[in-house]
């Protein structure tokens, strides 16, 4: 669906199409422990979140030099305006790369490469999100924070991905306030796997504008009622949460009783070349699926440009959300 909207949640390694992987692997002389891309596209079945990530972090590999971050960036951008895409807000997650030895300058170095020429070339405006891993120490992800301090001028924000469950957002404190101390915007995922207090302590001891995911919201009312009346942005995923096992069937996710409840929801794609869509395919998936209507449709891209990080130059976070009140659907 071309309805003009922001990706607020996508990790731009999770945009690694297995054709582009090879690319890389053959151009870096890495081996892939797959026949083909038919052979690795085979084993995107995955039972939970880690399932997942063990073959993400795996594919990473092929990542080496800033052209490979340069061409991976590229090809989600191409990709993304082709679907409406106006507005992306890209996690990457520096300390895949640095514990393989490829470094913060090469990863940022690359990525900007592509996201400095995506307005003119796309039609794409960008903002990069620097993910800590939160399945690694609180000191580790000090330490990227220190080493991305000569990049900052390319950095908007800080978030927490990775493996959820016994990682609590309480563990990086330390880190989200010197981040904020830098005048870094906060977001973390919280609620995907991991329970609704996870949610509020990423709130109030992370400080965060935007929770990732925040599904599991649905099972606490107070929580629920706190996010509406606080407006806090949910960055849903639904694609993922059925790839990954977080709802049995798209047909069964709490998106349309989300937006019923008044929640702030938007529509994300999280990693797209894993779970079968880009954003405008979750649009209309949901569409679909879900039975959304038109003005529902609408507000969810309404929200994801109400809740991008565009504090900086309103004037084209005004033009954008012209662009959706004027959308005619087909
Ligand atoms: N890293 C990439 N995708 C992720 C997800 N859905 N949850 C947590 N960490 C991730
Ligand atoms: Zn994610």
């Amino acid at each position: 669906m071309s309805l003009p909207k922001a990706e607020l949640h996508l990790h731009i390694e999770g945009t690694l199409e297995p054709e582009l992987a090879f690319e890389l692997a053959a151009r870096n002389g890495v081996t892939l422990p797959y026949a083909d891309t038919d052979a690795l596209r085979a084993a995107y079945r995955f039972e939970d979140l880690q399932s997942f990530l063990n073959l993400y972090y795996e594919l990473m590999a092929v990542l080496r030099t800033e052209q490979d971050f340069a061409d991976l960036a590229h090809a989600y951008l191409a990709r993304a305006a082709a679907q409406g895409v106006r507005h992306a807000e890209i996690f990457f997650d520096p300390q895949a790369h640095t514990a393989r030895g490829v470094g913060l300058g090469t990863v940022v170095g690359g990525l900007w490469r592509a996201l400095e020429r995506s307005r003119a070339e796309h039609g794409v405006s960008t903002r990069l999100i620097m993910c800590f891993l939160r399945d690694e120490s609180a000191e580790s992800a000090m330490a990227t924070l220190r080493a991305a301090e000569p990049y900052l001028d390319r950095i908007t924000g800080v978030g927490l991905d990775s493996a959820e469950v016994g990682h609590p957002p309480a563990k990086f404190r330390e880190v989200f306030d010197a981040a904020a101390a830098l005048g870094l915007r906060r977001v973390a995922h919280a609620g995907e796997e991991g329970p609704p207090a996870y949610i509020t302590e990423a709130l109030d001891v992370l400080g965060v504008e935007r929770v990732d995911h925040g599904l599991r919201c649905t099972e606490d009312p107070d929580l629920v009622a706190r996010l509406v009346r606080e407006r806090v942005p949910l960055t849903l995923c639904p694609l993922s949460n059925v790839r990954l096992r977080t709802v049995d069937t798209l047909a069964a996710h709490p998106l349309p009783a989300m937006l019923d409840a008044g929640l702030m929801c938007t529509l994300n794609s999280d990693d797209p070349a894993y779970f079968g869509g880009y954003a405008g395919d979750t649009f209309d998936a949901v569409r679909r699926t879900l039975g959304l209507g038109d003005e529902r449709l609408r507000e969810l891209a309404r929200n994801s440009f109400l809740a991008s990080f565009l504090e900086d130059d309103e004037e084209l976070r005004a033009r954008y959300l012209a662009e959706v009140e004027s959308y005619e659907f087909r």
